[in-house]
Parts: structure tokens; C-alpha cells; sequence
């Protein structure tokens, strides 16, 4: 698989971003490999819970902007789409371990999540108005449900890195945990999980999910056609253009 390594054992399906070079930035393939990933820890028995991690100093520098310039998403049969759906739609519960940077998607995934662990080193950022964008993955509806209008407006807005103890202040981190303990505890926290009986489990999580769950959809796909439109425009071209070209945008023609 590229760069996502997807490995099942003690009925914890682990799915691994692994492209260090670049942060982990996600491309089209690994949006696929994840969505498979996906589906099949949904379809598998012995499958109880699944845990999304990175590398401990890089979670995912979110969507690779080169393949936003080259290979745009198309629609909603897209590999981030059919992800996007996948963890919006999991049944079985989702942890995830964050350490680093966890930007844009990387953030914005975690809305989805069940049980977020963060260390300390963990910086988020929803870069999507700084990138010409808009939110995506339903967090224009989860981030203000989760943490107030105001405080979603400051991070969605400004699209500034921000802490793990605001990301814990803002729900959207379960728990900080040292930077050294954060994978096992993430696999502890999966393992007890793992354990609990599996149709009650799972029928708790759909009954919390399912009253949002048509509202998510609907701002998905909302986001969506908003979010393609803006990736062709001159805004995000240029902002994209430069951080390529490592220089500060502008947006003073615009
Ligand atoms: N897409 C494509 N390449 C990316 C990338 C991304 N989202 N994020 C990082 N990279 C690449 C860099 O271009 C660089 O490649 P190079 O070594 O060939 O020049 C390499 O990964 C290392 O990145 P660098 O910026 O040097 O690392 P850093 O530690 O200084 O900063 C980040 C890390 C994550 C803060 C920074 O890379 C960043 O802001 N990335 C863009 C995040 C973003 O806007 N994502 C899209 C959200 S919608």
C-alpha cells in the first residue's frame, strides 16, 4: 500500500501514515488505501476498533497540495470523499494518536473520532481560508457543535497551528498524554475497547451518531462543491504557488 501501512492484531486494525519525507501529506492513492483500510475493518469479524496514527513528531500535514494543483477531486466517488465517508460512517469505534503536525484533514479527521490523544508536541491548524479553501469533512457543523461559534471561528477564520491544550480545550482532544506514551496508550485505550462487547458498542455509537448524522452528510457534501470551486480559483493558486516557492501569499489583487 502507499505510504499507509494497515496492519490487524489483537482485533485493533491500525492504520499508519508513513511518508515522513513529507510530513505525511495525504495523497489521492493514500486517501484510497485509507478508505479500503476502512471498509474492510468495517466488513471484518474479528475487527473491533480501529486506530489512526502517524509517526510521533508528524500526524499529517493534511491534503498534499501538489495533488490538490494537479489532481483535484473530482466528486463524491473521490478517494478523499469515499474516506471522508468511511469516518464519517465507521461503526466501529476510531481512536486516534496525534503527535506533531496535524493540519487541515489532519484536524478535521479527528472530528470523527471517538477517542483523540494528542502529546504535547501536537500542533493543529484548519488552514482553509489562509489556503483560499473552505472547511471540509463536515467541520464547518462539527467545530462550532463541539467547541461554540466562537471558538470554531477563530480556528476555522484564521486558520492559525494551535495547541494540543487548545485542541483539549476546544473537545476536540480527549486526553493529552506524554509524547513518549502516546501510541501505547492510544493501543491500551483500543485494547479495552476491543474487549467490551461488540454489538453494544457499537449500538451506542450509532445511537449518539445517528441524530447528526444526515446534518453531517448534508454539510459534506455542502463543503464539497464550495471547496472544489475554490481549489481552481486564483486565491488558492496563489496560495498554494506559495509555499511552494516558500513566500508569503498575496492576496491584495483578489
Ligand atoms: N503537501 C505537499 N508537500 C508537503 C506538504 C503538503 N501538505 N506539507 C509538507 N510538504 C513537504 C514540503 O514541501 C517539504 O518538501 P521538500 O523537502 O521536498 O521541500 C517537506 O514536506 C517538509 O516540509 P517542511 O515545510 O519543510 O516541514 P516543516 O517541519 O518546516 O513544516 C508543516 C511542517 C506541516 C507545518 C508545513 O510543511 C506545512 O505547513 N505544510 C502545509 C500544510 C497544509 O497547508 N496542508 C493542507 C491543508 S488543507
Amino acid at each position: 500500500m502507499p505510504h499507509i501501512l494497515v496492519t490487524t492484531k489483537d482485533r485493533i486494525a491500525r492504520i499508519e501514515l508513513d511518508r515522513a519525507d513529507k510530513k505525511n501529506a495525504i495523497t489521492a492513492d493514500m486517501y484510497q488505501a485509507m478508505a479500503d483500510a476502512l471498509e474492510a475493518a468495517e466488513a471484518d469479524p474479528q475487527v473491533r476498533v480501529v486506530l489512526i496514527h502517524g509517526k510521533p513528531d508528524c500526524f499529517t500535514a493534511g491534503n498534499d497540495l501538489k495533488d490538490f494543483l494537479e489532481r483535484p477531486p473530482s466528486g463524491d466517488g473521490s478517494p478523499v470523499f469515499r474516506f471522508l465517508q468511511g469516518i464519517a460512517g465507521a461503526a466501529k469505534p476510531l481512536v486516534a494518536a496525534v503527535g506533531g503536525p496535524a493540519v487541515g484533514i489532519g484536524t478535521t479527521m479527528l472530528l470523527h473520532c471517538d477517542f483523540v490523544y494528542a502529546s504535547p508536541n501536537a500542533r493543529f491548524q484548519m488552514p482553509f481560508v489562509t489556503l483560499g479553501l473552505v472547511p471540509e469533512a463536515g467541520s464547518s457543523l462539527l467545530l462550532p457543535m463541539l467547541a461554540g461559534y466562537q471558538r470554531a471561528a477563530e480556528l476555522l477564520l484564521l486558520g492559525k497551528p494551535f495547541t494540543a491544550e487548545k485542541a483539549l480545550a476546544a473537545g476536540i482532544v480527549t486526553e493529552i498524554v506524554s509524547e513518549g506514551g502516546l501510541l501505547e496508550h492510544a493501543l491500551e485505550v483500543a485494547g479495552s475497547l476491543a474487549a467490551l462487547p461488540p454489538s453494544s458498542l457499537r449500538m451506542t455509537k450509532a445511537l449518539m451518531k445517528t441524530r447528526y448524522a444526515s446534518a453531517v452528510k448534508e454539510a459534506m457534501a455542502a463543503e464539497g462543491e464550495k471547496f472544489r470551486a475554490q481549489l481552481g480559483s486564483a486565491e488558492a493558486k496563489e496560495a498554494m504557488q506559495a509555499f511552494f516557492e516558500k513566500r508569503k501569499p498575496d492576496f491584495s489583487r483578489f
